[in-house]
């Protein structure tokens, strides 16, 4: 029996619990939020696709935190979303104070669950709910990179009309301008990127992936849901089915390519006890220091984290 539960009946809410009942590896997804009937209608709603799209997943509603109760895996996304104009980081003084209140709510009734975080500024997010959990910090993991490498995989897609699914890639750091997409670790079935694409069309790739959560701010007003639900049913997968699959995700570094005690996105394991590894890439000079840059500017946000003693 596994159960997992999503906090927050938003676009990105919904999404991920659609997403999730479609792959049909869980028995039950519980939606949660507290704004009224908000989630028992998304979910309701999810429940009658389930005879024509054919899945078996329970998927329920609710506005209570004992629905929840025993989860194995609970993906966070309450909170709310950025505005044209917002950086992520604009976000922490309201977002951080509600991860942290739904992170100790949620331990209330689940005693040792996996915690995906979704709600931004992403990393910081991801350190709050450990903060307020005290859960192993191989047990909290945040939902950055696999959207941001799919960002990256896809303009690479379109503009070398392949198939999305022939794209594979690596992307480190923080989800935000700062992060670092890595063309020497992108291959397009197994061919280095870099032998079938100039090499201004790829920095110029590079870039809009940076901004490629504003560019969807500018153009709907809110910030995306479809790719970022979809990249937290991911991990929910590999983490339920034990797959051990390797994805860029914001994950506890120990002590790992020179940055120590923090959250940043690195290549990890995902398997049934959350983080099984970390992967120590052998960075050059030029890609080590735009991945401290990105860490610096996490750090400089989980200091105002803690400036607002929450935990
Ligand atoms: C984005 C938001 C979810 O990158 O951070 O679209």
């Amino acid at each position: 029996m596994s159960k997992v539960t999503v906090v927050g009946a938003g676009n990105v809410g919904a999404t991920v619990a659609n997403v999730l009942a479609h792959k049909d590896v869980v028995n039950e997804v519980v939606l949660l939020d507290l704004k009224g009937d908000l989630a028992k209608g998304k979910a309701l709603d999810s429940w009658q696709q389930a005879p024509i799209d054919y899945y078996s997943t329970k998927l329920t509603g609710t506005d209570k935190y004992t629905a929840t109760k025993n989860s194995d895996i609970v993906v966070i996304t309450a909170g709310i979303p950025r505005k044209p104009g917002m950086s992520r980081d604009d976000l922490i003084s309201i977002n951080a104070k509600i991860v942290v209140s739904v992170t100790k709510s949620i331990l209330k009734y689940s005693k040792n669950p996996i915690i995906i975080v979704v709600s931004n500024p992403l990393d910081v997010m991801t350190y709050a709910a450990y903060k307020a959990s005290k859960l192993n910090p191989k047990k909290v993991i945040g939902m950055a990179g696999i959207l941001d490498t799919a960002r990256y995989r896809a303009f690479l897609a379109t503009e070398l009309k392949v198939s999305p699914k022939d794209i594979q890639a690596v992307l480190m750091g923080g989800h935000g301008d700062t992060m670092v997409p890595l063309p020497r670790y992108t291959t397009v079935a197994g061919i280095p990127v870099t032998e079938m694409i100039e090499k201004d069309k790829l920095n110029a790739i590079v870039e809009r992936t940076k901004k490629g959560g504003g560019e969807l701010v500018k153009l709907m007003g809110t910030s995306a849901w479809y790719a970022p639900g979809a990249a937290a049913a991911q991990m929910v997968e590999s983490i339920i089915r034990d797959e051990n699959r390797i994805f860029p995700c914001a994950a506890y570094i120990k002590n790992a390519y020179g940055l120590k005690d923090m959250f940043l996105g690195v290549p990890v394991q995902l398997g049934k006890n959350g983080i099984t590894r970390v992967l120590e890439l052998k960075l050059n000079k030029t890609e080590t220091k735009n991945l401290h840059k990105s860490a610096n500017a996490v750090q400089a946000v989980i200091k105002k984290f803690n400036k607002l003693k929450l935990t």
